[in-house]
């Protein structure tokens, strides 16, 4: 049994005139536990909304997805979800907004000392310790999602769903986020489903790349393994053989396919 099954999921969405818009037709995926897997696709062909239906917040009308035995049809704190822009809330600081999520996870189970100390190592693993006391409006955008990241992972989640969360970030606060991740995955071990659109974070943070066809009724494409050993080195992957091979797949899923939708208009 696998831990995230995403057992022929679909998803229309009622459309003006009684019609339907099919935007996700048939998904197939089994994630393993601690899998890091990258989603890739062009822009509208469905990402956020399968990321959103296994988060709980879109439902899914055919087929179904299944965490761990038990199948997705709402919110849970076993998942969290980081989305591209940052969604903390503007009038409470930063040691606030990750406070809400670690109150409804551990408001039982931790003591208040232990609750500030949680609050306090995951604002730290992001490097954001000394702006606890800041208000969102007073931060940067990397700044912002490093917050968002630190909610995220403050609520221990089985599984992390990050919707292109560096997509607004200039590329050198980017990369430093991207190595972030990546030592909080290969320190947690815990499962992570990344949007991107950009080719070479996916291959730099995948286990595996799925790639999506183009919409409408979008599906898996393509699946591909990355066989680069961790921890991963940015610069020492650039001339890697088997970083430039998957970097090539990948270009190369997207560019037929986006061929393939001019050639069809
Ligand atoms: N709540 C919604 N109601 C109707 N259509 C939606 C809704 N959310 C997304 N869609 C449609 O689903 C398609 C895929 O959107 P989305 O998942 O956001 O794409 P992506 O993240 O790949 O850019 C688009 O055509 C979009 O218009
Ligand atoms: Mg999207």
């Amino acid at each position: 049994m696998s831990y995230l099954k995403i057992d022929h999921a679909g998803k229309t969405f009622p459309a003006s005139g009684g019609r339907e818009n099919v935007v996700l037709q048939d998904v197939r995926l089994d994630i393993a536990k601690g899998e890091f897997v990258s989603v890739i696709g062009h822009s509208g062909c469905g990402k956020s909304t399968l990321l959103n239906m296994i988060a709980g917040l879109t439902e899914t009308t055919s087929g179904g997805i299944i965490l761990e035995g038990r199948e997705v049809n709402a919110p849970g704190p076993d998942r969290a979800v980081v989305f591209q822009n940052h969604s903390l809330l503007p009038w409470l600081s930063v040691y606030d907004n990750v406070k809400m999520g670690v109150q409804k996870v551990f408001g039982r189970t931790k003591t208040k000392a232990e609750r500030h100390d949680w609050i306090m190592q995951n604002l730290d693993l992001v490097q954001m310790g000394h702006a606890a006391h800041k208000r969102p409006g007073e931060l940067s955008g990397g700044m912002k999602q490093r917050v968002g990241i630190a909610r995220a992972l403050a609520m221990e989640p089985k599984l992390l769903l990050l919707d292109e969360p560096f997509g607004a970030l200039d590329a050198l606060t980017r990369a430093h986020l991207q190595d972030a991740v990546m030592e909080i995955h290969a320190r947690l071990g815990n499962t992570m489903i990344m949007i991107t659109h950009d080719v070479d974070e996916a291959v730099l943070l995948a286990d595996r790349i799925v790639m999506l066809t183009n919409g409408p009724a979008a599906t898996v494409g393509e699946v591909l393994e990355v066989p680069l050993a961790r921890p991963r080195d940015r610069i020492r992957l650039a001339s890697h053989p088997d970083y430039v091979r998957a970097r090539e797949a990948v270009l190369r899923f997207l560019y037929e396919r986006h061929r393939f939708v001019e050639a069809a208009e």
